[in-house]
């Protein structure tokens, strides 16, 4: 019975129930989270929400601290000050891995040496705490690990289908082009059940053609398979079509947030990226 859990969006038992995308449930509270770095104050008081089932847009200027934020939700950077929580569990400091664990990714470039391997094997070795891994575990329980494997291969084959990339599946990885690159990240969160997904600038480098299948891949795993975004993007039309709400950023706190419409309609939301008003007339 889940009818009360909607309002109760503060409690720490919310059911993981992953395809009901409540608009109205928060997956993750940022509380006043600051970090400086030196002098300078990268991310100053900033706090907001992302709705459970959303693909929320953060775009900012340049150094308004939207990266770092990610970095620490991500459990890459540790706050001075603030909370995050994470499905009614604060999360604060926790390390990448644990975080992980409980279905918080953010997509990283595919390190420099899993490149001479081949796309479906960088989609193999996602899974976490695979029986296989260890040999004296696997030397026990042999036919679990076959079982695991024969899983994984079948979820391969899903990912690699979802993502239309099935015909460079015995590519290596290092060969394939940006756009394809991406597509190979958000296959790898694919691979760990994902309930959230911080992505930083999925269409950086990436050709038209391939931003179309970045952006449905998007689309379809937020509708299809429930995952909540959150998403850094400069290019503008990739954030009108796939986010609402959409936040913005400005010297590491909130400006403002809302649909595309309001965001282009809002005056300070110019002058944050012009600048100062006059520093933008003198131009
Ligand atoms: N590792 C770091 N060391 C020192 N300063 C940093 C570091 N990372 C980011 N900054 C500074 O913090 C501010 C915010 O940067 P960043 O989070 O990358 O902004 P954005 O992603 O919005 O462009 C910038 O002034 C940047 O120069
Ligand atoms: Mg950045």
């Amino acid at each position: 019975m889940h009818a009360g859990w909607t309002c109760r969006p503060d409690s720490d038992t919310l059911p993981a129930h992953r395809l009901v995308a409540s608009r109205e449930t928060r997956l993750i509270r940022i509380e006043d989270v600051s970090l400086s770095f030196g002098g300078i104050r990268a991310v100053d008081g900033c706090s907001f929400e992302v709705a459970e089932g959303s693909i929320t847009g953060l775009i900012g200027p340049n150094g308004a601290g939207k990266s770092t934020l990610f970095n620490i939700v991500a459990g890459v950077l540790k706050p001075d000050s603030g909370r995050i929580v994470f499905d009614g569990e604060t999360i604060t400091g926790l390390p990448p891995h644990a975080l992980f664990h409980r279905g918080l990714v953010r997509t990283f470039q595919i390190p420099h040496e899993f490149y001479r391997m081949t796309v479906r094997e960088n989609l193999m070795i996602v899974p976490p705490e695979q029986t296989g891994e260890n040999l004296f575990s696997s030397w026990f329980r042999w036919g679990q690990v076959r079982r695991q494997d024969a899983e994984i291969a079948d979820k391969v084959d899903e990912v690699l289908a979802f993502l239309n990339i099935a015909h460079v599946a015995d590519e290596l990885a290092g060969n394939l082009s940006g756009g394809q690159k991406k597509l190979l990240d958000l296959g790898r969160t694919m691979m760990t059940d994902a309930r959230m997904v911080l992505l930083d600038e999925p269409g950086a480098g990436v050709n038209r053609t391939l931003l179309g299948a970045i952006t449905t891949a998007i689309r379809r795993l937020n509708e299809e398979r429930g995952y909540t975004f959150c998403l850094i993007e400069h290019d503008m039309d990739v954030i009108a079509e796939l986010c609402d709400p959409i936040i913005v950023m400005a010297q590491g706190s909130v400006l403002t947030r809302g649909t595309m419409a309001d965001i282009r309609a809002n005056p300070a939301v110019r002058e944050a990226y012009l600048g100062h008003p006059e520093t933008a007339e003198a131009e």
